[in-house]
Formats: structure tokens, C-alpha cells, sequence
């Protein structure tokens, strides 16, 4: 039997518009990143999909961008939980910054390798910032040595899996088809782990906003085929923008 997890990265963000660093910080979708998250139902609707189960993140980009399309897939009531483990990779210093003029200021290759390497994280957020996850009441109940200060791609691999083999996989192999809105980072990290990519070509890996990436996953669940819904093309020139966010103007 096969079963079928879609994995959704969240419409834009303001801070997708601005072109910002955002990491941990709670910004909210603008009103395109809504339209998108709107049409990724949509086309989630029009491929038939009927989901058992959600997992979003703790921030509202997330959060919202899966309420919007389960409306579309008249799909309101699902059981949806939710986890900092899904949450975006932790910037560190960098949140917050301009993606275009930290390229200008420390160039292309040093941002692509904050961006995209596999274990090269971006300098750390200071504990006592106000911005850190140790000081957001939010995370209060979680152990502060497991909040992070930065994070790279693998170090969010190692916080994202615990939660994908204690609540995910097993809903997948209990045959209940998946939902998972969540964010560029943690769904590379899951995409990495599902499709056994390499860190080299994880390099070169980037999630447009508001697609839905389906999976079909047999009874291990082994990827048995995997693709964005809609028009390739369209997918394949959204990913593109994305990996262009990093260079200057
Ligand atoms: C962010 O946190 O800035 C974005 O959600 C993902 O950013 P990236 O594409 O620069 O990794």
C-alpha cells in the first residue's frame, strides 16, 4: 500500500518580501504568501487529496499557510500538531539582516555557504538577545541547552528527526496520509533524509514557497516517487528565486 506525504512550505513571508533573514522569527505571511498558500490547497484539491493528520511549526507563517489550504481542501477539522522541531533553521546573527546586502558586505560564497551548506552554520545569536528562543515563553517548557543559538542544515536534521520518527513516520505507517507545513530549511532537511541526498548536492536544493511537494511512500516508507503538484516549470522558476535571494544587487 502506498501512502502519500506532502510536504508545504509556507506562502511569503513580509520577511520573504523584504528579503530578510528570518530563521526563528515569528513574521506573518503577506497577502501573496496568503493567495499562495490558498492555490497550494487548491491544487492539492484538484489532485484528490484527502489528508488523515497535520504537523506544522510554532510560527504563524506556518501555521497560517496550513489553515489556509485545509480550508481549500474543506479540510478545517483535521487533527493538526504542532512542534518547534518543524520550526524554520535558527538563523543565529544573521536574522533580521538584508540577504542582498549581507552578500555585499561578506559576498556570494560566503552567504551561499551560510544558506545552503550542509554543516556551516551562520554566527550565533547572543543568549541574553531578546530575540533568542531561551527568552520566548513560547519554548519555556523545553530544555534551554536544546534551544538553539544557530543552526545549521544538519544541526536542524538532528532536531527535526526525533520528531519525524516519534509522531510522523508512525502515523505514515499506521496508512494515514500526511500533511507537513513547515519551512525552506526543515523541509530541506526532511527532503535530504527522505531522498538520501548528498551534502554536496543538498547545496544546490531550494523550496519555493506554497508548492506542495507529494511523495508516495511505501509500506518502509521508501520514496517511491516524489514531485510538485501544478506546472513543473513554475516550481522549478519559483526555486530559482529563492536561490537567487542571496546574491547583491
Ligand atoms: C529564512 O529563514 O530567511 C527563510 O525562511 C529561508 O531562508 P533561506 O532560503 O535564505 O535559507
Amino acid at each position: 500500500m502506498t501512502r502519500k506525504l506532502v510536504l508545504l512550505r509556507h506562502g511569503q513571508s513580509q520577511w520573504n518580501l523584504e528579503n530578510r533573514f528570518t530563521g526563528w522569527v515569528d513574521v506573518d505571511l503577506t497577502e501573496q504568501g496568503r493567495a499562495e498558500a490558498a492555490a497550494g490547497g487548491r491544487l492539492m484539491r484538484e489532485e484528490g487529496l484527502h489528508f488523515d493528520v497535520a504537523y506544522t511549526s510554532t510560527l504563524k507563517r506556518a501555521i497560517r499557510t496550513l489553515n489556509l489550504a485545509l480550508g481549500e481542501l474543506d479540510q478545517d477539522w483535521l487533527p493538526v500538531h504542532k512542534s518547534w522541531r518543524l520550526n524554520e533553521r535558527h538563523y543565529g546573527a544573521l536574522q533580521g539582516l538584508d540577504k542582498a546586502e549581507t552578500a555585499a558586505k561578506h559576498g556570494e560564497e560566503q552567504v551561499k555557504i551560510w544558506r545552503r551548506s550542509y554543516d556551516i552554520p551562520p554566527p550565533p545569536m547572543a543568549l541574553d538577545d531578546p530575540g533568542h528562543p531561551a527568552n520566548d515563553p513560547r519554548y519555556a517548557g523545553l530544555d534551554r541547552n536544546a534551544l538553539p543559538s544557530t543552526e545549521s542544515l544538519a544541526t536542524t536534521l538532528d532536531r527535526v528527526l526525533p520528531y519525524w520518527h516519534d509522531a510522523i513516520a508512525p502515523a505514515l505507517k499506521e496508512g494515514k496520509d500526511v500533511l507537513v507545513a513547515a519551512h525552506g530549511n526543515s523541509l530541506r532537511a526532511l527532503y535530504k533524509y527522505l531522498n538520501d541526498v548528498s551534502r554536496e548536492e543538498i547545496l544546490e536544493l531550494n523550496i519555493p514557497t506554497g508548492i506542495p511537494l507529494l511523495f508516495e511512500l511505501d509500506d518502509e516508507l521508501k520514496v517511491q516517487s516524489y514531485r510538485y503538484l501544478g506546472d513543473p516549470e513554475a516550481a522549478k522558476r519559483a526555486a530559482e528565486a529563492v536561490a537567487n535571494q542571496g546574491k547583491a544587487k
